[in-house]
């Protein structure tokens, strides 16, 4: 259902009825959201819940503080019969910051949805703040909206409470029965909407405004030959995915590998849209996805160069050796031995990937078995170091190590490669390659790897967020490259934080909302000095709830292990230690092992 017509609806209905005609036109789209901490939440994620709440908050609004009590309480009532509560933010005058305050100084204790871009308040036709709108999560229904009570108005409050609107609303839609729908307009403060109103003013371009953003923030993946299932190649293409292209911005599923953009660390050619972009492509999808008469298509003219090789020829290629998949089902995590075979020790300064069939082939993380290790096997186990040298994605960069350093590979080493494959429908053969690319001469730096991780965990069967810390301890000083979250299908969350030797804390990365799809590196845009003493603390959690669309099992406990039915807590770091220099290696002696050692 288009855009305008949902205002159209929302703006003439003081009340929603529910009858089961209207019930089709009152729905809402999935949609993702972070609150004021941070946090990622999802409509759908509550579809096993009767109801969520959402009670439109905004900074300064009378009629929204004194309405907290009766919310609370309501809560206090309905949680444990399956209803959630949450606060909206529409507002474009609030921010995190001033959200947090105002929920200190008036004891909002509900997770604030911050809805920077404004279009999950447009998409609800959301006008003032303090209205309440419940909703049936599994369809998007919106059963009921309008005010808490009849106790408040603008500047004044009656004693007591005669009608309780929201009350009789969530008791008709938990016994599933109609909701009343003879409801007064909600009290509250006016929420400006800019941004939809100047788009509605002025109409979006699809040449000058559209594309241009597609351009730069999908089409790297979206075009034909490019790792993406269809290609953004025309405007008729881009209009007739257009209102999948809103759902999957709305849920913040793509571009895939987002991070919280208001804490942490400048990362280098991170995806994400700002909110502004964000505003352009709904609105315009909002309004029928239209290239005027005339107007050029700059995606048709665009042509594409992929070569094998994205760093060009390497120094050396190995073959992985072929994997057969199956048709269907679900595959184990693979652990394939890559033999080197060295002559002497190399220094490599970059890893690529190429996978034989990217269809099947999800990710690749390359552990490295220094001559020290007996066989590939102990490792295999899990008992060994578990830092990466590199590794495979769709979509993420190949591994390079900047500013003149490498990693160095002793002769007699060889890679161990987790390896992640998916089903497709048909029988496949799987030929990966891997190339090196070398150093001449020795670098000037060593590269080192590093987790903050943790092995011995278990969590329960059904446990919705299970919160996992692990840490790594910065012996010496050095510099922090990159950060690389790894867990497997039940990682729900991970961040990184630097814990200075002074006790000072600093968040250094924040994936709110992890998916083992996507194995991205983060790599920082300035390098960040650690002193000796520092740690990287790395903080997530696991959702091992039926909640969990890719969780095999709900009903087992999971504890860690090599497998896609065990789970790992790593957060990779790629660091260099100041001093480490070829030189500085005595003979005989193992930088992989000893780095990893703190494992
Ligand atoms: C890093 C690569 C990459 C980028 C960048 C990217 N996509 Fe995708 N996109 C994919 C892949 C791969 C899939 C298939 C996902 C799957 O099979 O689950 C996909 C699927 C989709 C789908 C189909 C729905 C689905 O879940 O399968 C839509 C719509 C979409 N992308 C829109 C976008 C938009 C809009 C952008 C830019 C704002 C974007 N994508 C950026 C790789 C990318």
């Amino acid at each position: 259902m288009n855009w305008s017509r949902l205002v159209l609806i929302c703006a003439i209905a003081t009340c929603l009825c529910l009858a089961t005609s209207a019930e089709q036109r009152n729905r809402v789209g999935d949609f993702a959201l972070l609150d004021q901490h941070g946090k990622f939440h999802q409509l759908s994620w509550y579809g096993d819940q009767k109801a969520v709440v959402i009670f439109v908050q905004g900074n300064g609004c009378p009629i929204v503080r004194n309405g907290v009590h009766a919310l609370k309480a309501l809560r206090d009532e309905y949680e444990s019969r399956g209803v959630v509560f949450f606060m909206l933010n529409p507002q474009i005058q609030d921010d995190r910051e001033s959200v947090l305050e105002e929920a200190e100084a008036f004891g909002y204790d509900f997770p604030v949805l911050m809805d920077d871009a404004q279009l999950v308040a447009e998409s609800l036709g959301v006008d003032r703040t303090a209205e309440v709108f419940v909703i049936e999560p599994k369809k998007g229904t919106v059963l009921y909206r309008g005010p808490i009570d009849d106790r408040l108005h603008y500047e004044s409050q009656k004693p007591t409470t005669k009608h309780h609107y929201l009350r009789d609303a969530l008791e008709a839609a938990l016994a599933g029965e109609p909701i009343p729908a003879d409801v007064p307009a909600s009290p509250g403060c006016i929420i400006h909407f800019p941004s939809q109103k100047q788009h509605r003013q002025n109409p979006l371009s699809y040449s000058k405004d559209i594309a241009p953003i597609l351009q730069n923030n999908c089409v790297k993946c979206h075009h034909d030959g490019g790792i993406a299932p269809w290609s953004m190649s025309s405007h008729e293409m881009v209009r007739g995915w257009s209102l999948m292209m809103r759902e999957v911005l709305m849920t913040r599923r793509m571009p895939p590998g987002q991070i919280d953009p208001y804490v942490g660390k400048a990362i280098r050619e991170v995806n994400g849209l700002s909110v502004e972009e964000k505003q352009k492509l709904v609105h315009w999808i909002n309004a029928g996805a239209q290239r005027t008469e005339g107007e050029g298509d700059p995606l048709a003219e665009l042509t594409f160069d992929d070569p094998r090789y994205s760093l060009g020829e390497p120094d050396m290629v190995f073959s992985v050796p072929a994997q057969s998949i199956p048709a269907t089902g679900v595959i184990d995590y693979r652990y394939v031995p890559v033999e080197l075979d060295l002559e002497e020790d190399i220094w490599v300064q970059a890893v690529e990937f190429v996978p034989g069939d990217r269809q099947v082939l999800h990710h690749v993380i390359a552990y490295l078995s220094s001559p020290a290790d007996k066989t590939v096997r102990g490792r295999a186990d899990g008992s060994a170091n578990a830092s990466s040298v590199g590794g495979f994605a769709p979509g993420r960069q190949p591994d390079f190590f900047r500013d003149n350093s490498g990693r160095l590979i002793k002769k007699g080493s060889n890679l161990l490669l987790q390896m992640h494959y998916t089903t497709t429908g048909r029988e496949t053969v799987d030929a990966t390659e891997v190339g090196l690319y070398l150093h001449d001469q020795p670098p000037a730096y060593i590269m080192s790897g590093g987790v903050a991780g943790q092995r011995r965990f278990l969590v329960p069967p059904h446990a919705k967020e299970h919160e996992l810390e692990g840490e790594q301890l910065i012996e010496r000083d050095a510099y922090l490259y990159s950060m690389t979250p790894h867990m497997h299908y039940r990682g729900k969350y991970m961040s990184y934080t630097a814990v200075y030797p002074d006790g000072r804390e600093e968040v250094l990365l924040s994936v709110p909302k992890y998916e083992f799809n996507w194995q991205f590196s983060y790599e920082l845009e300035e390098p960040l000095f650690l002193p000796a003493g520092s740690k990287i603390v790395a903080k997530g959690a696991m959702d091992n709830s039926e909640r969990n669309r890719f969780n095999p099992d709900p009903s087992k406990p999971v504890h860690f292990g090599l497998q896609t039915k065990h789970e790992m807590f790593f957060g990779f770091t790629t660091l260099r230690y100041v001093g480490d220099t070829p030189e500085s290696l005595t003979a005989g002696e193992s930088v992989t092992e000893d780095l990893a050692a703190d494992f």
